[in-house]
Order: structure tokens, then C-alpha cells, then sequence
């Protein structure tokens, strides 16, 4: 197991990242963890992260230098270096300037970290102090023009320091240094997979638990759809889940799930009428952050409601994935922490005195897709699109009435049908349709239409912060707009966004 020490940077995903590439385990944790907490924890090695700060600042983050003296391996990345040299009795000189982008990194004397390395290879730097005297012990392995000081290590006491960052693909060598660290400088062995992860995580859910109950607010998206069977494996009937029909569900949705979850796989789930509530408070809104308001102030208490019926649980279970927890567990949030809010769960626990089970907080969600495989989920939950907590109502643009959704839902299901069927649905991070306010005339066998105009909207993205419009086949576009003019009542045009965000979003509202 590797301990990853959070000190703010924006790259700390990726660090666990690659670890977990390489198989091995690895947890993040603040710097106020303690010695003791290392000891229990008895990592095989520690990686300090790199972070915004300068060592200088009177509350720039800090740990307990003994964890530095327990004689476990430890590489310092960038501030995490500059912070090791420090605390060990080195000098670190402030700059204004920073040094930012590439720089070609030369190998200064052999260190287990660059075996099997070129003596040249190129690094991403992004720092603005910079090493001015090592700590007894301390050699410079490494350096760059710019940077005397850019790697060093001490022998002895296996302790290692970047100034550069190994975990991002800027630096082409950086895997490798890594993969030195954890396999011939900490020994670790190549064990971690998804199925050990889900036993341990089984195992220690059932411990945690016992025999009392958990909560689980399931939205169908593969996040709370994933959690819950993890949950359910470890202790079955004592899971209950929550789903809100809001009434602004796709297609079937609400079917499709109670056929998976429910029957096939046999958990505990209530199914929540409240589609009129959502409705009927939503009657001639227009505005889009008031329609999200309202969904989300109803959905509270349609949650909180159905779960004061449950009795004597205490838990609550959350599929809150990594990058959530980097932006609240992140000390001194980099760039991560301007992630939008959302309306979930999140705000229960506190009123409801419930206790939070979050069993993929360490991961991404590619990987919550492997987890869910190795589950042996169907692939139809896995690869499911992501689908905004607002449903519909962000997608019918405009006033909401229960026709425009009856056309929205069917047209949404068409297009479905023919990413689908043209084997796009897993290539894309969202495909869907948005119903516009207004009309456009048209044609149809003989007759003048004066109907309603659909958008059909289809992204690339990783992450959701960016995203640009998918270059469908003209003839795949044709498919779509003719089936939708011709099948769905109400539809006459039919329109293809070909916005990127940012300046768009990914949902018109
Ligand atoms: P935007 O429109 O901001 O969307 O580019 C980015 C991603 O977030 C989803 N989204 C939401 N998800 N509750 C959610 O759970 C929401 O209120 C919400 N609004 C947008 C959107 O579908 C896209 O994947």
C-alpha cells in the first residue's frame, strides 16, 4: 500500500491514478494525519504531493516530520520535495519567477528511481521556489538547465525528491520513475485489481455496518448503481434503496432499473411515486436554475421523508467518486474545486444524523465502470451516458407540461435507438435531445405543420469540464432526424448543435 500526502496539488488524481495502474494500492490522506496513523496504516512507501504553496507562507501545509523518520520510503514531489529538504534542515530559496512548462532533465548519478532511463529525458516543471541547500545525507541525482537541484535522494534513508512532475504525461519518462519507486525502492507486489478491491471493500463494509441499516439514494446512473450492489453483496436486506420517480425520467427508465436491480439482482428497493409533486410545482416555470431549485428542495424531501420510514438506519451510502473527495478532502483545493454543484444527497446526513459510507471514494470513473464489471453489472448499467439530477426538465427548454415531455421522451428515445444501433453510444459522453420553445412551418404530405423544432446535442469529453460536439455521419444525422419528423407527433424540424463548451454547456439549461 502506497500513502499518497495531499498538499493541494491539482495532479493528486493522477498520482493515485498511476499507482493504481501499476496494481498497487494506494490512499490519499490530509497532513494532519498523524504518526500513529502511518504506523497503523503501514504503508510500503509515501509519496508527498506537490501543491499551490510556498513553504514560505505562514499556513502552508505541514506534516509531523517524524512520518519523514518512521524509515519508510518517501518521495516528495515538487512542493512535497521542496517541504522534505525543509523540514530535514535544507534551504529553500523564494522566487518570484516560475518556472513552468518543459525542460530537458539530465541523470546525475545512478538512483534506483531513474534505472533503466535514458540519461536524457524531458520534464514537466511548475514551481516557483527552488532548492538552495540539501539536508545531510541528501545528493543531487538530477538536474535541468534552469533547476541545479531537480531530483536528489538519500541512499540511506530511502527518502527521494522531484522538483518536476512524474505522474503527468508531460513527462514522457515519468511512469517509469514511478514504477522504480514502488517496485525496487518500496518492494511492492503487483496485487491490487478490481476484484481484490471489491472483496476487501465488501468485507470491510459488513464490518462497519454489522447488522444495522443503510440507505441509498439510486439515481439508475452507474455511480449509486454501482454502489448499491457493492452494499447489497456485503449486507443484503439491510440495504434499502430510494428511487424518486420525478416524473422527468427517459423512456421506461424507471422500469428498466426495477428489471435489473430489483428482480435480477434481488436488492431492497422503493420505488417513490412523486411525479405530480414535481409537476405541479413546476407549472409554467421557465427559468433554469429555478426549475433546479425546485427539483432539488422536493427531491430533499421526498428522500428524507421515505427514509425517516425505514427504521433504525444509520447509515447513508453516497456513490461519491474520487475527484468529489479530492475537492473537499484537497487542504488547499487547486483547480478542482471549482466542480459545479449538483443536487444530490449531500445536504441529508447532517439533519438526518446518519453516518456516510462512500465505498468509491478512491476511484474514477472508468474505473467505477471496471468495478462494475467485475460485479458482473449489466453492460446496459455500466456504459450508461451520464443523466443530470434535473432530468428533463433542463431539457425540455422552457415551460414544462406533460405533452412537451411525452415528445421530448419519445424523440430522446429514437435518437437513442440510432447511436445505439450505429455503435456510437459508448464513444460519446452524452447523447440526447432538447425540445425548443419555439415553432417552425413545415410540409407534410400536402399539408402545412406548424410544429415543434428538436435539438439533437452529442459530446466527446472526459471529465465534463470541456467538451466539444461529436462529427456524426451525415448519414447517421439523416437517420435520426427523418425517423424523429416521421415517428414522433409534434416534431417537425429537427437541428444539430454544433457547440463546444466551453462558451456552451453540454445542457442547454
Ligand atoms: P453542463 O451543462 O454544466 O453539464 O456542461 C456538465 C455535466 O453535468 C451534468 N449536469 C448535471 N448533473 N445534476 C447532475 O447530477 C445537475 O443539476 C446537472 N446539470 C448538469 C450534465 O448532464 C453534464 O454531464
Amino acid at each position: 500500500m502506497i500513502l499518497i500526502i495531499d498538499f493541494g496539488s491539482q495532479f493528486n488524481q493522477l498520482i493515485a491514478r498511476r499507482v493504481r495502474e501499476c496494481r498497487v494500492y494506494c490512499q490519499i490522506e490530509p497532513p494532519s494525519i498523524t504518526v500513529e496513523q502511518v504506523r497503523t496504516l503501514a504503508p510500503d512507501g509515501i509519496i508527498l504531493s506537490g501543491g499551490p504553496s510556498s513553504i514560505y507562507e505562514t499556513d502552508s501545509p505541514k506534516i509531523d516530520a517524524a512520518i519523514l523518520k518512521l524509515g519508510i520510503p518517501v518521495l516528495g514531489i515538487c512542493y512535497g520535495m521542496q517541504y522534505m529538504v525543509h523540514a530535514l534542515g535544507g534551504k529553500v530559496k523564494r522566487s518570484d519567477k516560475r518556472e513552468y512548462g518543459f525542460a530537458e532533465f539530465k541523470v546525475k548519478r545512478p538512483s534506483p528511481l531513474f534505472d533503466t532511463l535514458p540519461k536524457t529525458t524531458s520534464c514537466w516543471m511548475s514551481h516557483g521556489d527552488s532548492i538552495t541547500r540539501l539536508p545531510a545525507g541528501f545528493a543531487i541525482a538530477g538536474s535541468t538547465a534552469n533547476t541545479r537541484i531537480a531530483a536528489i535522494d538519500h541512499r540511506n534513508q530511502k527518502l527521494f525528491g522531484l522538483q518536476f512532475h512524474p505522474e503527468v504525461e508531460h513527462t514522457p519518462q515519468g511512469k517509469r520513475m514511478l514504477k522504480n519507486f514502488l517496485f525496487k525502492v518500496c518492494r511492492c507486489k503487483r496485487n491490487w485489481t478490481m476484484k481484490s478491491f471489491a472483496d476487501q471493500t465488501i468485507e470491510e463494509i459488513r464490518t462497519q455496518v454489522g447488522n444495522r441499516r443503510v440507505i441509498l439514494g439510486l439515481s439508475g446512473g452507474v455511480d449509486s448503481s454501482v454502489t448499491a450492489v457493492l452494499i447489497h453483496r456485503a449486507i443484503g436486506r439491510n440495504l434499502t434503496c430510494i428511487f424518486v420517480d420525478n416524473g422527468l425520467l427517459r423512456k421506461d427508465e424507471a422500469q428498466k432499473l426495477k428489471k435489473v436491480l430489483k428482480q435480477n439482482l434481488r436488492i431492497n428497493i422503493r420505488f417513490v411515486q412523486s411525479r405530480r409533486l414535481f409537476l405541479n410545482a413546476l407549472k409554467g416555470v421557465e427559468d433554469p436554475e429555478r426549475k433546479r431549485k425546485i427539483i432539488g428542495k422536493i427531491f430533499m424531501d421526498v428522500f428524507e421523508s421515505e427514509a425517516q420510514k425505514i427504521k433504525n438506519a444509520e447509515f447513508l451510502a453516497q456513490g461519491t467518486l474520487y475527484p468529489d473527495i479530492i475537492e473537499s478532502k484537497s487542504a488547499f483545493g487547486g483547480p478542482t474545486a471549482v466542480i459545479k454543484s449538483h443536487h444530490n444527497v449531500g445536504g441529508l446526513p447532517k439533519k438526518m444524523k446518519l453516518k456516510l459510507i462512500e465505498p468509491l471514494m478512491y476511484l474514477f470513473k472508468d474505473e467505477v465502470r471496471l468495478l462494475g464489471k467485475t460485479l458482473q453489472l449489466p453492460d446496459e448499467l455500466i456504459w450508461r451516458q451520464p443523466f443530470p439530477g434535473p432530468g428533463l426538465a433542463i431539457r425540455v427548454v422552457g415551460a414544462i407540461t406533460p405533452s412537451r415531455l411525452r415528445i421530448l421522451r419519445e424523440a430522446d428515445d429514437v435518437l437513442m435507438q440510432e447511436i445505439k444501433a450505429a455503435g456510437y453510444y459508448k464513444r460519446l459522453w452524452q447523447s440526447f435531445a432538447v425540445l425548443l420553445p419555439i415553432k417552425s412551418v413545415g410540409v407534410m404530405g400536402d399539408q402545412r405543420t406548424y410544429e415543434n423544432i428538436l435539438a439533437v446535442r452529442a459530446v466527446t469529453s472526459k471529465d465534463a469540464m470541456t467538451a466539444d460536439w461529436a462529427r456524426l455521419p451525415h448519414k447517421l444525422l439523416s437517420r435520426i432526424a427523418n425517423r424523429i419528423i416521421n415517428e414522433v407527433d409534434g416534431v417537425n424540424r429537427v437541428v444539430y448543435d454544433i457547440s463546444s463548451k466551453p462558451p456552451s454547456t453540454i445542457e442547454w439549461e
